[in-house]
This record gives C-alpha cells, sequence and structure tokens, in this order.
C-alpha cells in the first residue's frame, strides 16, 4: 500500500521536472527524453509548459482566497518570463499584468492585456513611457519617487488625462534573500522614503483632476521562503496608510507586490508550504483592512514550467577537477553567475554504476561560467543530454547573445 502513504502530500498543481524511481525524467508529466527525441527538438532550448503556469497560478489564487477576505487582484510579473503564448493564456484566465517599461507594456498590450490590467511598476520611467500609458489607460502606475510623480502630473495635465496611481513605500526591512534581489531596505534605489510621503500626498490633494490615487504597493524582494520580514512591511505600510489618510486621501487598495520563493533546492510539497506560510502571513498582517488586494507574482507561477535543456559537448578531466562542458551556459541562464542560485541539473540518460563529482560549465569563454559546482554524477558521457531544472522564471528572459553563441529558443513543452 506504499502509493497511499501520508507522505505523498498531494500538490495542488501540475508538477515541473520529476525523476522517477529508475532516475527517468519527466516534465508536465510526460516523458522527458522520449518527448524530446520525437520532437527533434532543438539542444539548447527552454522548454516551456502553460499547463503548468495554468494549474500554479489557479492554486496560488485559491490559497490566498481562502485565508483573506478582500477582494484579490492578480497581475503577473512578466519580467520572469515574457512568452507570447504564456501572456496570452494569462489574459485569457482574466490575470493582469506587471510591466517594468514601456517596451513590456507594449508587449502586454499587443498579447491580450487589456490595458486597464496593467500596473506599470519601475523606477525609471521615461515622459515617453508615461505619455503612452496614459493614452493606453493604463490601470495603475506604481510611482517610485517624488519627482516621477512630478512627471507623471506635468504628462497628465498636457494630455488632459487623469494618471491612476499607487505609490510604491520603502518599508526599511531587511528581506532574507540575495541582496542583489531585495529591494525594500532603505540603502535599495526601490521605493518611497517615509519623509516623503506627506510632500506627495500634497501634490496629489491638490491634482485630483489629474492624480487618482489608488493606494501604497510594496515589492521587499525576491525569492522569499520566510514572510517575517513581509509582515512588518506591511505593518509599517498599513501606519503610514493612516498618516496619509488623517491628511486626506482615499485609499483603495494596496498592491503587496511578488516575492513569493521555491524551494529549488527542495520538493514541490516545499513550495506549497511556502505559498501556505505567504498566505497566513498576509492573513494575519492584513486582518480586516477594508480595501482591495493586489498581487505581482512571477516566479512561483513560473520557475517550475520551464527547463533548460542543454547538451554535453565533452567530459573534460583534469587532475584537479572533472568537468562537464555544457553547450549552453551563461548565454542562456544568467542566475547562477549572477546570484550564485542553484539550478538543478539531471542528466538523460540516467546510467547505473559509481558516481563522481564535476562542476558543470557552459562554453563562453569566462571561467564564471558555472552552472553548477561539486555535483554527483553516474558515467556523463558526451552527447548526453543535460537539463537544468526549475528555468522558467528569469531564464529566457535574461539571455544574452554573448559569445555570439545564438539564441536560445524557448519551446511550448505543451505543443511537443
Ligand atoms: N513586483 C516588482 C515590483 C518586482 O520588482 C518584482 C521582481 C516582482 C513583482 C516579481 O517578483 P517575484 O514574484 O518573481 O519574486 N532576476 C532575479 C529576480 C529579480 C526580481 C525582480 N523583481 C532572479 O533571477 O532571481
Amino acid at each position: 500500500m506504499k502509493s497511499d502513504s501520508a507522505s505523498e502530500v498531494k500538490v495542488p498543481w501540475v508538477k515541473g521536472l520529476e525523476k522517477g524511481p529508475k532516475g527517468e525524467l519527466s516534465f508536465a508529466g510526460r516523458p522527458l527524453e522520449a518527448t524530446l527525441k520525437a520532437a527533434s527538438a532543438a539542444v539548447p532550448a527552454y522548454v516551456l509548459s502553460l499547463a503548468v503556469v495554468q494549474s500554479r497560478a489557479a492554486a496560488y489564487r485559491k490559497v490566498l482566497a481562502e485565508h483573506l477576505e478582500q477582494p484579490l487582484y492578480f497581475h503577473f510579473a512578466m519580467k520572469s518570463n515574457n512568452h507570447p503564448a504564456l501572456l496570452q493564456m494569462l489574459a485569457g484566465e482574466g490575470y493582469g499584468v506587471d510591466v517594468v517599461s514601456g517596451g513590456e507594456m507594449q508587449w502586454a498590450l499587443d498579447h491580450g492585456f487589456k490595458s486597464a490590467d496593467v500596473v506599470f511598476s519601475g523606477v525609471a520611467k521615461s515622459k515617453n513611457e508615461i505619455q503612452k500609458a496614459l493614452e493606453a489607460g493604463v490601470g495603475q502606475l506604481n510611482v517610485e519617487s517624488l519627482p516621477e510623480l512630478v512627471r507623471i502630473l506635468e504628462v497628465a495635465k498636457s494630455l488632459k488625462k487623469t494618471a491612476r496611481l499607487a505609490i510604491r513605500f520603502n518599508p526599511e526591512v531587511k528581506a532574507e534573500t540575495h541582496p542583489y534581489i531585495a529591494t525594500g531596505f532603505r540603502e535599495n534605489k526601490f521605493g518611497v522614503d517615509a519623509l516623503d510621503l506627506p510632500e506627495m500626498a500634497d501634490v496629489i490633494l491638490q491634482n485630483p483632476e489629474f492624480l487618482d490615487f489608488q493606494g501604497l504597493s510594496l515589492h521587499i524582494g525576491s525569492q522569499l521562503l520566510d514572510f517575517a520580514a513581509l509582515g512588518d512591511a506591511i505593518q509599517k505600510t498599513l501606519a503610514v496608510e493612516q498618516q496619509l489618510k488623517n491628511r486626506g486621501l482615499k485609499i483603495k487598495s494596496l498592491d503587496v507586490g511578488g516575492g513569493v520563493g521555491i524551494a529549488y533546492k527542495g520538493s514541490e510539497d516545499e513550495d506549497s508550504q511556502v505559498l501556505l506560510k505567504y498566505a497566513r502571513t498576509l492573513a494575519s498582517a492584513l486582518k480586516g483592512y477594508p480595501g482591495e488586494l493586489h498581487f505581482e507574482p512571477g516566479r512561483f507561477w513560473v520557475a517550475r514550467a520551464g527547463a533548460l535543456v542543454t547538451r554535453i559537448e565533452y567530459v573534460k578531466r583534469t587532475p584537479y577537477k572533472n568537468f562537464l562542458i555544457l553547450n549552453a551556459g551563461m548565454n542562456a541562464l544568467l542566475r547562477p553567475m549572477l546570484y550564485q542560485a542553484y539550478h538543478r541539473i539531471e542528466l538523460v540518460p540516467a546510467r547505473e554504476g559509481a558516481s563522481a563529482v564535476y562542476d558543470v560549465v557552459g562554453p563562453v569563454c569566462e571561467s564564471s561560467d558555472t552552472l553548477g559546482t561539486l555535483r554527483e554524477f553516474i558515467d556523463p558521457r558526451e552527447g548526453d543530454l543535460a537539463i537544468i531544472g526549475e528555468a522558467g522564471a528569469y531564464g529566457a528572459v535574461l539571455a544574452s547573445n554573448y559569445n555570439l553563441l545564438g539564441a536560445v529558443p524557448e519551446v511550448l513543452w505543451d505543443d511537443l
């Protein structure tokens, strides 16, 4: 009766990369090797499963709806993955989108999102981007500074339009994540310091014709697995909201950003525990909150929906170290080099025998081009596939043509 064991927690979504008892891999429920072979898929390539994203987004929405009493709105953070079919699918499901540039805004509008469902974040909005956003009628501009607010006001006046906006508050908390992806500390470039808020409130109150204030927004960092700092940040935000209300501003909503991490070194069961912890933190911090809640998730929806398929070009053994040299590296996936991020690496076919330790590196002419260090493999051979797991978020979007290695396509797994 092994299969019914209580330890087999059912995660409420389609799983990404899984390893069977004999080391055989499946992705989104289908055998990986046979599917790639039958499709004669190009290597290197990313594979992306929309079924995984769709089911994870639905689970995310459901878990939060079960914990929170407020109306909830979800805006997918397109910076994590901007595949056209993915965006069309999410728009079709009724989700909104979070964009950080004029380019992303146009891409969102071109791929099915209604302008009212677009949230425009980002610290460096140009006049031109603001103009385009107001002309398109985007749902919300998340304002990052007093000079940006002044600029939005000028553009709104010149176009005779009203800008719907939120102010991104910097709550001065230190999220436990890699420093490059923490955003809510006072030394980060993001968000508005509490000291600047009264002046910004006055600008808004003096210009009701042009500035339609929605509320505050927050985003303290990405790949969060612990939410104590987020709980603190929300508390600080609610206190600041009260001060803004006392000054005469009306508040309709709170945008709590994204940031929910996944267990890159762990199982999908752990992901669901992380999500639950997030929902509980929000439920306790926002009990009785009278407005709408908005979210900007990226990674949690898409990371496990993608994998990078590469091939072993050489197995190189030196007196000091063994290397698996793959035909894609930092040109395709920059996360290990930029954030010391861990990505699982699995070989196809799986073999039996004794294992040895290898560094897994790419073809780029830089020593930093290392995808994983001290990984154990059994009898890896030239020509084997090396699958880099959990690469659907901040993978293909960060790829480059460095060393002119050529574009790495992102193909839809569901179509193979
Ligand atoms: N909202 C804002 C304002 C953001 O800056 C971000 C991510 C998100 C939402 C989505 O966060 P998520 O749910 O994906 O954590 N390239 C890095 C991650 C950078 C995150 C930037 N901001 C990485 O590969 O880990």
